[in-house]
Parts: C-alpha cells; structure tokens; sequence
C-alpha cells in the first residue's frame, strides 16, 4: 500500500505546508463611487460593489482589522473629457477618498491606480491627439497627465501610486515628477507586465472603462510573449519602481515566477476580475466548491512567487485565515 505518512490528515499537511497564505500578503481592491450611502452591484462581479466614501470608510475597517495591510483605489469619476481632468482635480474621487480614509483610517496602506481609462470618454488609458478616432496618442501629454495624476494622489495622501496604463516611461515621468514636488517618500507600485488580457472584462463593466473603439493590444503584452514582460519589468525598475506587478495572475504564474527569480524587488500578482468572477459565476452554477477553490487559486499565486496578491477575496480570506477556516 501507498500512502504518504506526511498527508494522513489536516493537522500534519499543514505543519508541512510549503506555502503558506497570511492576511498581510493580500491587497483588497476598491471603486469608489460619488454619494452619500451607495452600495451598486457590479453585474459581472457577484460580490463585489461601488461603495461612496462613507460606505468605503466602514469595509476598510473591518479589513484592516482582518489583517489586510494595503488597498487598491479606483474612482468613478462624476464626469469624463478628453483630458481625464478629473484624474487629477483637487476634488476629484480618488482625492476625496484618500483624504477622508488618511483623516479616519491609521495604518492602512492606500495605494492608488493610476490611468486614464476611467476618466476619458474614448475609455483608453492614455490622451489622445485632437479629434483622433484611430489611436493616434498624444505621448507628452500623457506622460505629463499621468505625473499629475501621481502628483495629485501624493497630494491627498497616498503611500504608493500605481500606473497602469503601460506607457513607455510613464514610472520615469512619474518619479521624476514625485520627487520634484517634495513627495519623494511616495512610492510606485507598478503595473509593469499587464497583459492585453480577456480576463478584464467584467473590470471594465465595474469601472465603465471598455475602449470606444479599438483595443488595447498595441500598449498592452501580447499573452505569447514572456520576453518583454521581462524587459518591461526591468525598465521599470530602472527607472524607480519600488513594487513591480503581474497582471493577470492565474494564467501567468511562469512569469511570475521569472519576475521572482530574476528580480530583488517585492513581485505583485494581480488576481483580476475576470479570474475572480468565472469563480464566482461557476460556483453559482455549482460546478465546483468555492472555498477550496479559492485557497487553491490564491496559493497557487503565492507558490509561484508573488510576494504580493491583489485579490477582491482578499477580505474573506484574511477573515477565514483569522477564525482558521
Ligand atoms: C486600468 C486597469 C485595468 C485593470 C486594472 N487597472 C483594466 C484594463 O486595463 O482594461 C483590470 C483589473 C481587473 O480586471 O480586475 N488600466
């Protein structure tokens, strides 16, 4: 007979364990919506809601005192043009929310997404030129929003901002602009391997950010190519990333796994919106058993070398990881 004297039972896998969850590991993300007392579902995110800010103040608390140690904003702004101002106005969402959680909140580590696909019409993350209906970018004018997009966050109070719009240099401009403005403490988050990816469908309903026209496959890596993740990665960290992020996570845990063995910075792994509702949605349908499943996913991630997992299961699971379910 077979059997493995180190699996007989639960007690003793987990005294072997290799790996390990803890709550600290884990960012919870947010959106945050105009309002007073708002709570909109996300059709495609079973689970997952807009909050207004009083709303987003009370789930911060009890995630924090689960042991979640960052979150990850993104606003929905009252209005969006052509020049994603309210990405970077004084009292814009993302603004307001990092003040309002920064004078309630101690302790929490706010790190804010940084783009332009929530805030302009034509939904891509970047400024475009004059008229275009093409993708015909505008780069300075970009890098130049971006920064002040970064500036403003510093401003209000954020820990880490976090570009996300794959542009060429966007992590230079941004540093660059950071420490110009005294916020030299504030640190990037970087969104350096992001993958032109399907998975972040049911994100673009949440945050109504889908492109108008076109697609996002000429900024963002094509999903058969690990070697300019690589690259990308690197520059970033070159040119002052103090995080570096995977994204998606599940079907790019080989490049995580490079990331991780190729580089000395803390490597994030985003478990996106997509990897998070097919579960969700299969679940529902019964086809399988949710919580093991998400243990499965989450420490799957972490195996592969993720120091970091974003994760909208990030409160439930730092709760299960607190009563040792
Ligand atoms: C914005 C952004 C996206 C996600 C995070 N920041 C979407 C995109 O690039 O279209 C996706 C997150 C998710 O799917 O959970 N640039």
């Amino acid at each position: 007979m077979s059997f493995n004297r180190l699996r007989r039972n639960q007690i003793i896998r987990n005294l072997v364990s290799e790996t390990r969850l803890v709550a600290s590991d884990l960012i919870q993300p947010y959106f945050v919506i105009e309002g007073k007392n708002k709570k909109e579902v996300i059709k495609s995110m079973p689970g997952v809601y807009r909050l207004s800010i009083d709303n987003l103040l009370k789930d911060i608390k009890e995630t924090k005192v689960l042991g979640i140690k960052a979150i990850l904003l993104f606003g929905i702004p009252r209005k969006k043009d052509k020049k994603g101002t309210e990405a970077y106005a004084e009292c814009g969402i993302i603004q307001k929310t990092v003040r309002a959680i920064r004078k309630e909140i101690k302790d929490i580590i706010i790190i804010t997404d940084v783009c332009l696909c929530g805030y302009t019409p034509h939904g891509h993350c970047r400024i475009l030129k004059k008229n275009a209906k093409v993708l015909d970018v505008d780069v300075d004018g970009t890098l130049d929003t971006l920064a002040k997009i970064a500036v403003s966050h510093a401003q209000a109070g954020a820990d880490f901002v976090a570009p996300s719009a794959m542009m060429l240099h966007q992590v230079k401009a941004i540093r660059k602009a950071l420490d110009k403005n005294d916020f030299a403490k504030t640190k990037i988050f970087a969104y350096s391997a992001k993958y032109a990816s399907n998975f972040y469908a049911p994100f673009r309903e949440a945050l109504n950010s889908a492109p108008r026209f076109g697609d996002r496959k000429s900024y963002q890596l094509d999903f058969g190519d690990p070697s300019e993740a690589l690259k990308r990665i690197g520059q970033d960290i070159d040119e002052g990333a103090d995080i570096v992020m995977v994204k998606p996570a599940l079907a790019y845990l080989d490049i995580i796994y490079k990331a991780k063995h190729k580089f000395n910075v803390p490597i994030a792994a985003y478990n996106v919106s997509g990897e998070y509702s097919l579960v969700e949605i299969g679940v529902r349908k019964g086809i399988v058993d949710r919580r093991q499943l998400i243990l499965e996913i989450l420490t799957s991630i972490k195996r592969a070398g993720a120091d970091l997992i974003i994760t909208y299961w990030a409160k439930e699971v730092a709760g299960r990881l607190a009563r040792n379910k």
